[in-house]
């Protein structure tokens, strides 16, 4: 398979290329890990690297993730906020429904975000993971960066897995070409980006409700080594905390740390 050619990226970027600034790597450990090194050197805001494999490729909660070189895009992006890290409040949703906005705009459909930041595919009453995404902070004294890592399964992985998977392919009925589809993921999400610095989570939040996939059903919340809490899932809050309706009380959930499933 042909590796992702960044000048060809860059047309395919029109007026927002100059805003990127793309390494395509064929092979390295995980493109976050990479990134947040880079980070640590001084790479400015924008930097974007692609990795064709992860040999160490990671998900949240410290899990493993695996993906395929021609069956998936794994991609890290860093960008930087001036000021506190209270503004970063609902940054991961944002993205997932930034990552949503950009995939609806080639022409998927059945794209939903679970809390906090999984983007599904809506089969029936069904739903399978479309794709991951992982932010980690690299505050310094100039303000707090973060790394984005999205990995984007182009096609239904193969294998076991604990849960289902989804592919790309199945959201639409022909698959962008790999560069346009790069291209349109990195201008929504600068989009998207721009507006949560501005103005936070609120502003993104209807639009994350509306792709919610559990939306007023009842979900079932486990913490580590906690009882599981049930409820009814009432959406997101300005915050992006997550409400849930546990019959007694509204609890505003606000550590993506856990475990979200339906109930029932
Ligand atoms: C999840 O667990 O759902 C998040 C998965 C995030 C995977 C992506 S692939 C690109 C980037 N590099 C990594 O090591 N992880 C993220």
């Amino acid at each position: 398979m042909t590796l992702i050619d960044p000048v060809l990226l860059k047309s395919r970027l029109g007026a927002m290329a100059g805003r990127f600034d793309v390494d395509v790597l064929a092979e390295c450990d995980s493109s976050n890990s990479e990134l947040l090194r880079r980070a640590e050197q001084g790479a400015p805001a924008g930097s974007v690297i692609v990795a064709e494999q992860q040999t160490a490729g990671r998900g949240r909660r410290g899990r493993q993730w695996l993906s395929a070189p021609a069956t998936s895009l794994t991609f890290s992006l860093l960008w930087r906020f001036d000021g506190s890290a209270a503004k970063l409040s609902g940054l991961s949703l944002a993205i997932g429904a930034g990552l949503a906005r950009a995939l609806e705009q080639l022409g998927a459909q059945g794209i939903c975000l679970k809390w906090p930041n999984d983007v599904l595919l809506r089969n029936g009453d069904d739903y399978a993971k479309l794709a991951g995404i992982l932010i980690e902070l690299a505050s310094d004294r100039r303000g707090t960066q973060v790394v984005i890592g999205i990995g984007l399964n182009l096609h239904p992985p193969a294998g076991d897995l604990p849960q289902p998977t989804a592919g790309l392919s199945q959201a639409m009925g022909t698959l962008p070409e790999r560069h346009t589809l790069l291209a349109a993921i990195l201008i929504a999400l600068a989009e998207i980006l721009e507006i949560v610095t501005v103005n936070g989570f609120f502003a993104v939040k209807n639009e994350w409700q509306a792709r919610h996939a559990w939306q007023g059903q009842a979900v079932q919340l486990l913490a580590d080594a906690e009882t599981p809490l049930i409820g009814r899932c009432l959406g997101v809050d300005a915050d992006g905390a997550l409400l849930l309706d546990t019959g007694t009380s509204i609890e505003r959930i606000f550590s993506g740390d856990v475990s979200l499933r339906r109930h029932g």
